[in-house]
């Protein structure tokens, strides 16, 4: 069935979801202007927690199930080991803020609700890091990537395919879910520049240097301890991303030039 356009902002969503009749809704949509929040947190409230509000409404309307897709970056990044669903969240930032309230929405209004945080992901559609590196190493010559922020990235396709196997268990309540390992953003870059078999020099910079506007977590690794103790694991990083590289390096999306490209997406990921 064709689905009717959301807007998030609006209560009617509620109505949408829940005459939709869904057995499950799989709630991704957000405001993600990590930096754009800081201009905008009313905004960036409305849409990941008021809005989350009317879609946890509208699923238990329809008694239905619901998985909400949230962040590492509900974390403050002050640990040193990886954070565990259980760990306290203390976001830095308006985003996280938002999208923390937004778990708490989902599992507040939703009985039959689960929280799915990931990080670092990339994929196929939209903007993401790994693309706009994949683009920048044919584009220019050298590349400066922030080296002191730690997280794990996470192929949109293995996150898909945990929510088809979490779907078939009977889990609730709060997950994380990411690629298997973690690295820093200037490995990630890297690693896609050997993955493409290029030699461009990357070359690491600070996020101070880097100048964003939003403070982010300078280590957001995710433990996936909970999809562990149910048997779900996703692949390493690296096999996932030099699949995704081989699979996609020739996509003209990928390689064509681009007068949009912001420079400062050169240096550190989206959400
Ligand atoms: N990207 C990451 O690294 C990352 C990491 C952790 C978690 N996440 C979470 O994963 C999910 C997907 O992220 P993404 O990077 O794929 O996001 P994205 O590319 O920015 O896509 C967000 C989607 O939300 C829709 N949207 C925004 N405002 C809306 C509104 N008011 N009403 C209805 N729809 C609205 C957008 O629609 P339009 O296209 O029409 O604007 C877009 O389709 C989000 O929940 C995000 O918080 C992302």
């Amino acid at each position: 069935m064709d689905l009717p356009t959301f807007d998030l902002t609006k209560s009617s969503c509620e109505e949408q979801v829940a005459s939709a009749r869904p057995d499950l809704v799989i709630h991704a949509a957000a405001y993600t202007d990590v930096d754009g929040a800081e201009h905008q947190p009313d905004l960036a409230m409305a849409v990941n927690a008021q809005g989350t509000e009317w879609v946890a409404r509208g699923t238990t309307r329809a008694k239905a199930r619901l998985i909400y897709i949230s962040t590492d970056y509900v974390f403050d990044g002050l640990k040193k080991t990886p954070y565990l669903e259980s760990d306290l969240a203390n976001p830095l930032n308006q985003y996280g803020k938002s999208k923390l309230e937004g778990e708490r929405r989902a599992l507040d209004l939703c009985h039959d609700s689960l929280v799915v945080r990931t990080s670092w992901l990339y994929g196929a559609h939209g903007k993401n890091f790994v693309k706009t590196m994949m683009r920048l190493a044919i584009e220019q010559p050298e590349l400066r990537v922030v080296v002191d922020q730690r997280g794990c990235p996470t192929n949109a396709a293995d996150l898909a395919q945990s929510l088809a196997k979490m779907l078939t268990l009977d889990i609730r309540g709060i997950v994380h879910a990411t690629g298997t390992g973690d690295c820093t953003w200037y490995e990630l870059a890297s690693a896609i520049v050997s993955a493409m078999g290029r030699q461009n020099p990357v070359h690491p910079i600070t996020t101070a240097e880097a100048g964003r506007r939003a403070a982010r977590p300078s280590y957001s690794v995710l433990a996936n301890c909970v999809l562990k103790q149910s048997g779900i694991t996703l692949p390493p990083w690296q096999y996932s991303l030099i699949r995704f590289v081989g699979e996609h390096g020739h996509d003209s999306q990928f390689k064509s030039s681009n007068a949009e490209l912001d420079s400062i997406v050169t240096i550190d990921g989206a959400p």
